[in-house]
């Protein structure tokens, strides 16, 4: 071999040789940084680890004594610049292929931390509520309830309907707002008859008439419509006359009215069913009278009296001397009124009764103004206490 030859040979090995050292060292380099990286990332997210582990087991030994102390835990490590938002902000700096599992564990603290802070509160709040209901003293007397009461047109109007129940009577309703046929017409009332202005209403149109109904004879109208003889109704309810008020009317009252419809229903049976109903209402002594009367639908029609429970009879002030107080009308049912309502005068007979349950109540418990029952003062209602 030439000596030119020997020593191309001789640099190409060194070339080869240079590459390889070369090669060795940058990659050895390059492990070495890699690994120092490495390092240095682990000891951050095991440092993160640890500190959520060791907030999670501060949390679950946390024993507060007051509400005060929950509040103060809890900015401590919710708060906005708390433990958690500390923590949050080193997430940011976390790795990609890191930042799911620690992401993880971070909203496990956050979960952790809010429901046990949430049970705290609550605990804590129950059992102040139990201490302050505690009674210091057990012999203190107890505090008195305010029991409200009831009216006395209901107290009066649950009586009455009371006894008519013992003889049989069932409780019907109906609409206040009534038409012309079930207040006036099918009552034996045609149009223009004069009788009408006995019961001057409000009306809330007109052709065809919609009105408030003036007696609750209308409800006695709507149940012949429905049922056969026999009947046996009691109708309360609310009615509405274009009256001015004074201490003995008002523009609204309520009624009570009855009606009963079978075969051979006489006078006597009406006369005997008022007594027994006076004597129930006003005691044993009571006595009826009755005087003849008009009504459009009733014939013959009676007003009746019934005997002054204030002086038995032998004439005061609220009898005005006479000894009789009026209390209702009534009178035998008009075979017009039954042939209206489809059922045959020559089968059936009837009578029916009404009376304003304000008038009776002022009777029975001597109220001078028939206003009181409508102005809701608490000094006339609290009176009506005992009663039922
Ligand atoms: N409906 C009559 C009224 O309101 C009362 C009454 C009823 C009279 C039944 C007789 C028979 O004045």
């Amino acid at each position: 071999m030439s000596n030119e030859k020997w020593f191309e040979a001789l640099l190409f090995q060194l070339f080869f040789v240079s590459l390889a050292v070369n090669y060795t060292y940058s990659t050895r380099e390059h492990l070495y940084v890699r690994a120092c990286a490495g390092l240095r990332r682990y000891k951050y997210i095991r440092n993160m680890i640890q500190k959520i582990e060791k907030l999670l087991s501060e949390i679950e030994a946390f024993q507060p004594a007051t509400a005060a102390d929950v509040e103060a835990f809890r900015i401590k490590i919710l708060g906005k610049k708390g433990e958690l938002g500390n923590l949050m902000e080193e997430f940011k700096s976390v790795p990609a292929e890191q930042k799911r599992e620690l992401g993880q564990r971070l909203n496990h603290l956050k979960t952790v931390a809010t429901e046990r802070i949430n049970t705290l509160k609550e605990e804590l709040m129950n059992a102040q509520a139990m201490n302050a209901s505690k009674i210091d003293d057990m012999t203190r007397p107890g505090s008195n309830e305010q029991v409200g009461s009831r009216h006395p047109i209901s107290i009066v109007k649950n009586e009455i309907v009371g006894i008519f129940a013992r003889l049989g009577y069932t409780v019907a309703d109906g609409p206040e707002i009534e038409d012309d046929w079930h207040v006036f017409s099918a009552l034996n009332f045609p149009p223009e008859h004069p009788a009408r202005d006995m019961q001057d209403t409000f009306f809330i149109e007109q052709n065809p008439d919609v009105v408030l109904r003036t007696h609750t004879s209308s409800i006695q109208v709507r149940t012949m419509e429905r049922q056969k003889p026999p009947i046996r109704v009691i109708c309360p309810g609310r009615v509405f006359r274009n009256e001015a008020i004074s201490y003995r009317a008002h523009c609204i009252f309520h009624q009570i009215e009855g009606l009963y419809i079978d075969r051979n229903v006489s006078f006597a049976d009406m006369k005997q069913s008022l007594l027994y109903f006076a004597k129930e209402l006003f005691g044993e002594q009571a006595q009826i009278r009755m005087r003849p009367s008009y009504f459009p639908f009733t014939e013959p029609s009676a007003e009746v009296d019934v005997s002054c429970s204030i002086c038995g009879g032998k004439g005061c002030g609220v009898c005005k001397g006479t000894g009789w107080l009026e209390i209702m009308g009534c009178g035998m049912v008009d075979p017009n009124v039954l042939k209206s309502n489809n059922i045959d005068p020559n089968e059936y007979s009837g009578f029916a009764f009404g009376m304003g349950i304000e008038r009776i109540a002022m009777l029975k418990y001597g109220v001078g103004d028939l206003r009181l029952y409508f102005e809701n003062d608490v000094r006339f209602l609290n009176q009506f206490e005992s009663a039922l």
